[in-house]
């Protein structure tokens, strides 16, 4: 995507720099600060052009937004991405830790109306290092007082999706039905073992091999990376990147289930619409993955006990219940009900 096409999005702020010792380039996106101060993570990986970069930011961006809403936590949306010169298993410490200090400085040039967090290519221990030189960080490890990696909560959350879904299609109960997850990193491991634990036929795939040997010890059937949406099962996961399912995907899919914790799952919004005609329940990924925030925001900003976010998190399930329900009832998709449930908060004041 160029560059021009990309900053033709709608949100409040796109910020953009260049370090060229590193080669890394900056992207920090700002699509409301309507509720509270953006909120969003870090994503550092590589893209095939800052054109790419940018649209990702503010896309994912747009969808935090819509997450704060739907979850009544009282911040916006943003998301940054650092685009990095190189695979990250690629780089230096030292070139790493510089990346990480201009984050930091840019971070603190938006005086807090943008609040970061961990996200695909960055950790708690990250979020440590960010912390050093700005406020401006959830997620840092417990022992730099912050709340902790997020992965659990957002795991539960999905676990909660999953279990909606599958009620509203016609098939609560787990144990049996064939669970496909995509992706077993730090969300997606931790679902696998929730699913599993139900008695459900656990099916694996991750581009990385050595994840899905743990599981396959344990009697999980792999599949190859690209087989993953072309494998029958009844609940597909999908945990690890954006952009899984096109319209052509949607057309075939061999589910019965989409609910996963991936940020912008779909490559277009017809997608929804398609799984929809085909009977295949979607569990919106921006209230599937919401535990995540629910949990950053929860402990960090409005002091919630652990107990209240895992509360909050399993109420995740109602909320897809209350969607669900007035899609059949408007006959639009639930990605659709999903938007105009948080459009709804977004134009009343946050109650947390
Ligand atoms: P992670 O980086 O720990 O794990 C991603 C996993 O997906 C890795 O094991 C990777 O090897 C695998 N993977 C990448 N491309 C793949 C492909 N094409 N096929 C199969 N496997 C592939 O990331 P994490 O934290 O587990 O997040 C997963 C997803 O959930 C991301 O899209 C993230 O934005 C989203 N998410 C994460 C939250 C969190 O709290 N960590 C909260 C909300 C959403
Ligand atoms: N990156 C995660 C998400 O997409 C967790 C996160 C939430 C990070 C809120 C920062 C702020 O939900």
């Amino acid at each position: 995507m160029d560059l021009g096409e990309a900053l033709s999005w709608q949100g409040e702020l796109t910020c953009i720099r260049h370090d060229q010792d590193s080669g890394a380039w900056f992207v920090i996106a700002l699509d409301s600060t309507r509720r509270g101060p953006a909120a969003g993570g870090t994503r550092a990986m590589t893209y095939p052009s800052l054109g790419d970069a940018v649209a990702d930011a503010s896309q994912l961006a747009s969808a935090m937004t819509l997450k704060m809403a739907i979850t009544d936590l009282p911040m916006g949306g943003g998301k940054s991405v650092l685009v990095l010169p190189r695979p990250r298993a690629e780089l230096d410490e030292a070139t790493w830790r510089r990346i990480l200090e201009l984050h930091a400085a840019n971070l603190e040039s938006l005086g807090g109306s943008y609040v970061t967090g961990p996200d695909v290519g960055t950790s708690s221990r990250d979020m440590d290092l960010l912390g050093r030189s700005t406020a401006h960080v959830f997620g840092r490890s417990l022992d730099a007082g912050g709340a902790g990696s997020s992965a659990e909560m957002t795991a539960h959350g999905v676990f909660a999706a999953i279990k909606a879904a599958t009620t509203e299609a016609g098939r609560p109960d787990l144990p049996g039905q064939r669970v496909l997850v995509q992706g077993l990193g730090a969300v997606g491991a931790r679902v696998a073992d929730l699913v599993a634990a139900q008695g459900a036929e656990l099916l694996v795939t991750d581009v990385d091999p050595a994840r899905c040997t743990s599981f396959q010890d344990l009697g999980a059937h792999v599949v190859a990376p690209d087989q993953a949406t072309s494998t029958a099962c009844d609940v597909f996961v999908p945990c690890a990147t954006g952009g899984v399912i096109d319209i052509t995907i949607a057309r075939s899919l061999p589910a019965a289930v989409v609910a996963g914790a991936a940020n912008n799952v779909l490559t277009e919004r017809a997608a929804a619409a398609v799984l929809g005609q085909r009977g295949v329940v979607y569990a919106p990924d921006f209230v599937a993955n919401a535990g995540g925030a629910v949990h950053l925001v929860g402990r960090e900003v409005l002091g919630w006990s652990a107990e209240t976010v895992q509360r909050r998190t399993a109420q995740l399930g109602d909320t897809l219940h209350k969607i669900f329900s007035d899609a059949r009832a408007r006959d639009v998709t639930t990605d659709q009900a999903a938007r105009d449930l948080a459009r709804e908060r977004l134009s009343e004041p946050p109650v947390a």
